[in-house]
């Protein structure tokens, strides 16, 4: 396997369609049977979940679950007429809510934003197409990426640009969109490429000087590192024992959460170690399954969305 978490992509992904990224390796890391209870938990535009489907037999139960009300209009495409499939527009964040305890076989976390969702310059995600401003992966709930620069100082816009987009120049970029917001606000993509463009010394080859700032703030936006930290917990919840937890992230800050959670719930409780009796809460409720995948050289050449990304796996095991 080559590739590597990288980071921020080199360049956003082209073309229509969503491609999903390591798609037979998370399907298999599933171990699907074929009356099992499975949950995609990010559906995007249903390429995982169709495979999941696929393997399902009249049994199986798939519940697929997404903020994005586009992604709700294509799983009633998906799902029309098949009563294996239930979708909930919702928040990962509030899964074991949605799926119930101890209740699935398998979950899949595909994190990030979609490429549709980034295509489509009215959502307001690319610095490559000028839209409106917003980056909410929800439009009906939260604040959009405008109302943020029109509101923040410029010390929280520093911040946020250098923590989520593990930017240099945050200072330079927070300082400037504080000078443009004050001659008429940021409304619309187009124009705060423009802004960070200008405000950035020197050009990184192969990458848009706005790559950065535009990553940042869609995560803050989206509450994405918060979301991740609040639902594996529930997810794990969520499994039956002997279940699969399987995660693809796409840049460091959402896989060290994935890799710090997995290799700490596969671990006893430090502070009981070497007492003979340990209690149920204080034993590992995880067991790691291989290591983390990354997405071979034929896959990234067809999807480069694919080079960032790295999958990783993990066992639900009897308290
Ligand atoms: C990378 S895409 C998933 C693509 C999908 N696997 C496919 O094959 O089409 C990520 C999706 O997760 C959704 N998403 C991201 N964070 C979410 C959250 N906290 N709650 C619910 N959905 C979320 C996004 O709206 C997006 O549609």
């Amino acid at each position: 396997m080559t590739g590597a978490p990288n980071g921020v992509p080199m360049v956003e992904p082209r073309g229509g369609e969503h491609a999903p990224v390591l798609r037979d390796a998370a399907i298999d890391s599933l171990a699907i049977r074929a009356d099992g209870c499975y949950v995609d938990a990010t559906f995007g535009r249903g390429g995982h979940a169709g495979e999941i489907l696929g393997r399902l037999g009249d049994e199986g139960k798939l519940i697929a679950i997404d903020r994005d009300p586009e992604a709700a209009a294509a799983a009633a495409v998906l799902f029309s007429g098949d009563t294996r499939a239930r979708f909930v527009r919702a928040r990962f964040s509030d899964i074991l809510h949605h799926v119930g305890p101890d209740a699935a076989d398998g979950i899949l976390f595909d994190l990030g934003v979609s490429s549709p969702q980034l295509d489509d310059g009215r959502r307001g995600f690319s610095f490559m197409r000028d839209g409106p401003l917003d980056m909410r992966m929800d439009p009906d709930s939260g604040e959009s990426a405008a109302r943020f620069l029109a509101v923040a100082d410029e010390r929280d816009i520093a911040t946020v640009i250098a923590r989520l987009g593990e930017e240099r120049h945050a200072k330079r970029i927070a300082r400037a969109i504080v000078t443009a917001r004050a001659s008429g606000a940021i409304e619309t993509t187009g124009r705060l490429a423009g802004v960070v463009a200008a405000a950035v010394p020197g050009r990184e080859p192969g990458r848009h000087p706005a790559t950065r700032t535009f990553q940042a703030l869609r995560i803050h936006v989206n509450d994405e590192l918060g979301e991740i930290e609040r639902a594996l917990p529930q997810a794990v919840a969520a499994l039956r024992p002997g279940g699969r937890l399987v995660v693809i992230s796409f840049h460091s800050l959402e896989d060290r959460i994935v890799k710090r959670f997995m290799r700490t719930g596969s671990r006893e409780d430090p502070v009981f170690a070497g007492l003979p009796q340990v209690p149920a809460a204080a034993r590992p409720r995880l067991k790691l399954v291989g290591r983390a995948t990354f997405a071979d050289e034929s896959e990234i050449a067809r999807n480069p969305r694919a080079r960032s990304a790295v999958m990783r796996v993990a066992e639900r095991i009897a308290a």
